[in-house]
């Protein structure tokens, strides 16, 4: 093709959001509009026209969560021209207009799947002990961390008048933003003003050492519990880096491994079972099931929460009935932990439904991955299966 010149250039102006939404039998929620936004920002349109604002609460809220989440194009909002349409309008799209055009930080620092974990009514993070932040009243940083990745941008300054123990600024910190605090209480302001330099001297060390919370260090439990937490950021960075969405690093992973992905969204004709990927493997074009199970969050991800679990080994057992010779993997951002009743209930499935279940960030799990790609086995290699259960399974 050849290069255009300015005057030559089409403009696209996206309206499937609002119009494309209007068609008969059409209804999108604030997640899949969202995953649209998002496709159509990577295909280069000029515009989005997200919603009409004034036309129901769900319109309002799908174009103010685009307009805050999604970089590239020029979002806009439907509007009749009467006052009350135009502000309903410019309040939807605001975060995103007033901030650039005004140079405040407009960077995001949350992933697309964190941003549509904190939009579910229940969040579930680990609670706090009051002993060890020293505070008779604490919450776990993870908390006003959620919110101020969800409301403000990096660089921004968080104010809290009432700092206590200082967790809402040990977040800010945490999430590259600045604080400003406030306490009656000079022990408080002292013990804030530790916890957040403590934060800072471990920053210095690396993003990932922010993450072991030694400033909140306690019983052995918990300490497990906090470096794994570190271990979760680690891959939450690398996660963002490549992308952001776990189906779109398993898609960049299969790729790399040796896989081709034939189709996105391969369904089971009439049983209402569909797989993120089909993917072929590079040794003998053999066809292999992809599920991607979980999201890369800091709290619960992958198959850590039962709800994705058991819907992955639900869409196993279906390709099982269906095909009892169907290959499926499953790419999760974390597996069951080991001896858990999530990782029995996986196990047991054994080799009918299910080939392996790799990490995607685990180097042993991707190994395996090109292993399946080059070499198209009939037995998975073991990692996620010990050897005993490779011989049991699949024989
Ligand atoms: C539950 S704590 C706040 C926790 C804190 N936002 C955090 O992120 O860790 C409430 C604090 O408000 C302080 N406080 C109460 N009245 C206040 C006032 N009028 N001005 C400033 N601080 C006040 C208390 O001393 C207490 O430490």
């Amino acid at each position: 093709m050849s290069q255009s010149t300015s005057s030559e250039r089409v403009i696209i102006f996206d309206t499937t959001l609002r119009d494309g939404e209007q068609s008969p039998g059409i209804s999108l929620d604030v997640g899949e509009k969202l995953e649209i936004a998002e496709q159509l920002a990577r295909l280069g349109v000029d515009y989005i026209e997200a919603g009409f604002p004034i036309a129901s609460q769900g319109d309002f809220e799908a174009v103010h969560a685009i307009a805050s989440a999604i970089e590239g194009p020029t979002i806009c909002g439907l509007s009749r021209t009467a006052h009350k349409d135009i502000d309903r309008c410019w309040e939807a799209i605001e975060p995103a207009a007033k901030r650039r055009t005004t140079g405040l930080p407009a960077e995001s620092t949350i992933t697309t799947d964190e941003f549509m974990e904190a939009t579910l009514d229940v969040w579930r993070i680990d609670a706090e002990q009051a002993t060890r932040v020293g505070h008779p009243a604490p919450f776990p940083v993870e908390l006003p961390r959620r919110l101020i990745d969800l409301y403000t941008y990096r660089d921004d300054v968080v104010l809290d008048p009432f700092m206590g123990s200082g967790s809402t600024l040990v977040a800010a910190a945490r999430s590259g933003r600045s604080g400003v605090g406030y306490d009656l209480d000079p022990e408080f302001v002292a013990l804030a003003g530790q916890r957040v330099a403590e934060e800072r001297k471990r920053q210095a060390h690396g993003l990932g050492a922010s993450w072991r919370r030694a400033d909140q260090a306690g019983t052995g439990r918990q300490e497990a519990l906090f470096d794994e937490q570190a271990e979760q950021e680690a891959v939450l960075d690398r996660a963002a880096e490549a992308g952001k969405k776990a189906a779109d690093i398993a898609e960049a992973l299969l790729g790399e491994a040796g896989f081709e992905v034939v189709k996105a969204g391969a369904g089971l004709r009439g049983l209402g079972v569909s797989f993120p990927f089909l993917a072929t493997d590079a040794a003998e074009g053999r066809p292999w099931y992809v599920d991607v199970a979980g999201t890369f969050t800091t709290s619960r991800p992958g198959m850590r929460r039962n709800d994705v679990l058991w819907r992955t080994l639900g869409r196993a057992h279906v390709l099982a009935a269906a095909d009892e010779d169907a290959r499926l993997l499953v790419l999760t951002s974390k597996l069951p932990r080991a001896g858990s009743d999530g990782d029995r209930a996986l196990r047991a499935i054994g080799g009918r439904g299910l080939f392996d279940a790799i990490e995607m960030f685990d180097e042993d799990g991707r190994e395996r991955l090109a292993g399946y790609a080059t070499g198209s086995p009939d037995r998975p290699l073991p990692g996620f299966w010990s050897d005993a259960e490779v011989e049991r399974h699949f024989g």
